[in-house]
Order: C-alpha cells, then sequence, then structure tokens
C-alpha cells in the first residue's frame, strides 16, 4: 500500500490542483501515493446539510461543527488507519522540515482543512489531532497550506525525485539557506560569473559555496543563524567558519 494523503475540505475540487502537475503529479499516476479529498458537507446530518455554526459565546464568524468532522474523520481512517490527523489552521505549530519528513516516512497523513473561525476544540482534542501552520500569516482556508504540506512529503518518497532530491533535502537539513546558482553564458548583459565557479577547483568552489550560505542565512534568518549556531560552537561568533 502506497502513502495515503486523505484532505478533508468543503472543496475538494482543489484537488489534487497543482499536485496533478509535474513530479508530484507523474507520482500520483504511477501510483507511488494516492490522493482522496473528501467533501466535509457529504457527512452533514439536517436537512440543510449545515456544517458550521455560530461560536458559543458569540463573536464573529463560524465554526466547524464536531459531529461533522468527526464523521469525516471516521470515514477518511477507515480507508487508511493509523495516519496522523493533522489539522490546518494558523494557529498551530509551524511546518518545518523535520515535520515533513516525519509525516513522509509514515503511512500517509489525513489533513482536514480549516474554513470560517475555526474548528470546535473537542473534536480537535477527541482525535487527538495536530495543529499545524504553514507561516505567519492568514489564508482564507486550509486548503492551499494542505496542498504545501503535501508537496512537501511526496517529495521525499521513494522514486518521485531522482538522486538529486536526496542531496537537496540534506542541504537544508544544514540549517543554512541554498548558496546562490549560476549556469551559462559566463558574460551576460556584462554580468560574470564568479570566477571561483569557473576555475576547476573543487575545494575553493565548495568554500565558496559554504560561506555564501553562512553570510545569506546570517542576514535574511538570523533565526535558524542562531540554531546552526548553537549546533556549530565554531559560528557562533558570527564568522565564517574556517575551512
Ligand atoms: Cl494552515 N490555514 C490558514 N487558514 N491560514 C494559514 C495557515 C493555515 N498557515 C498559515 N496561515
Amino acid at each position: 500500500m502506497s502513502w495515503q494523503a486523505s484532505v478533508l475540505t468543503l472543496f475538494p475540487e482543489m484537488f489534487p490542483g497543482p499536485l496533478g502537475h509535474s513530479l508530484a503529479g507523474r507520482a500520483l499516476r504511477e501510483g507511488r501515493w494516492g490522493l482522496d479529498a473528501i467533501d466535509i458537507r457529504g457527512f452533514a446530518t439536517d436537512r440543510h446539510r449545515s456544517v458550521d455554526d455560530t461560536p458559543c459565546g458569540g463573536g464573529a464568524g463560524m465554526v466547524l461543527r464536531p459531529d461533522v468532522v468527526d464523521a469525516a474523520c471516521e470515514a477518511a481512517l477507515a480507508s487508511g488507519p493509523g495516519r496522523p490527523v493533522v489539522a490546518l489552521t494558523p494557529r498551530g505549530v509551524p511546518l518545518d522540515q523535520a515535520m515533513v519528513r516525519g509525516f513522509a516516512e509514515g503511512p500517509g497523513v489525513v489533513l482536514l482543512c480549516g474554513r470560517f473561525e475555526g474548528i470546535d476544540q473537542r473534536v480537535i482534542e477527541a482525535r487527538g489531532m495536530l495543529e499545524v501552520s504553514i507561516g505567519d500569516y492568514v489564508l482564507s482556508g486550509g486548503e492551499p497550506a494542505a496542498l504545501v504540506l503535501l508537496d512537501a512529503c511526496v517529495r521525499l518518497l521513494p522514486g518521485v525525485m531522482g538522486a538529486a532530491a536526496s542531496g537537496e533535502e540534506e542541504s537544508f537539513s544544514s540549517g543554512l539557506l541554498e548558496y546562490p546558482h549560476y549556469t551559462r553564458p559566463t558574460n551576460w548583459n556584462g554580468l560574470s560569473v564568479p570566477p571561483v565557479l569557473l576555475s576547476g577547483n573543487h575545494a575553493e568552489v565548495a568554500r565558496w559555496r559554504r560561506e555564501q550560505a553562512e553570510m545569506l542565512t546570517r542576514t535574511r534568518r538570523p533565526d535558524l543563524w542562531a540554531r546552526h549556531g548553537s549546533d556549530n560552537p565554531i559560528a557562533l561568533d558570527g564568522q565564517a567558519s574556517a575551512a
């Protein structure tokens, strides 16, 4: 049985969307992973097919009903038990590569896409859901976040990318941003490629790339740099580390 993603959403037509294209799309057609988009509204029980209601205690917006969400979860897990249930919400823990790696190594995921103001807390707790966010900004719904999470997982599945992928993953695992890339022509509109990259000196190339990666990380992502530094005492003074 291949890696299986079930997405609980009010907009099942948003899937596979971009994941039907490029590497993820080819892998989906090859059966290297599976995707079922489950319409939450299909589990409504009243004659108005309601999935949400007003917040207890008052306030703006609507809240997804626990009974409807629970029934949708039950249906998803029936076709693939033992998968983590992840609720996509801006109040979740931030998604990172370590979490992605964990999901990709397991049997798959059940993703609940939040809409409205939120999801009833009781079903989040009863199902032991992990609440995940993809960054500090607000989307109108969890669907684009589910697509992001799935893209990040699927590219790590065996046979989805070539040998290039594993190396690329390593480089993010190092905790540094990637160094700049160049290709031909070596002179474009009067702009040249850094000579070291044309020198044929592999040790010098490696040193230049590490220096560039460290400088970029220090200036753009002081948060990443601080964590990198704590794992690499030599970098704590903020200088590029010695070869
Ligand atoms: Cl997972 N959902 C929504 N609605 N907004 C977000 C998000 C998720 N992550 C960041 N912003």
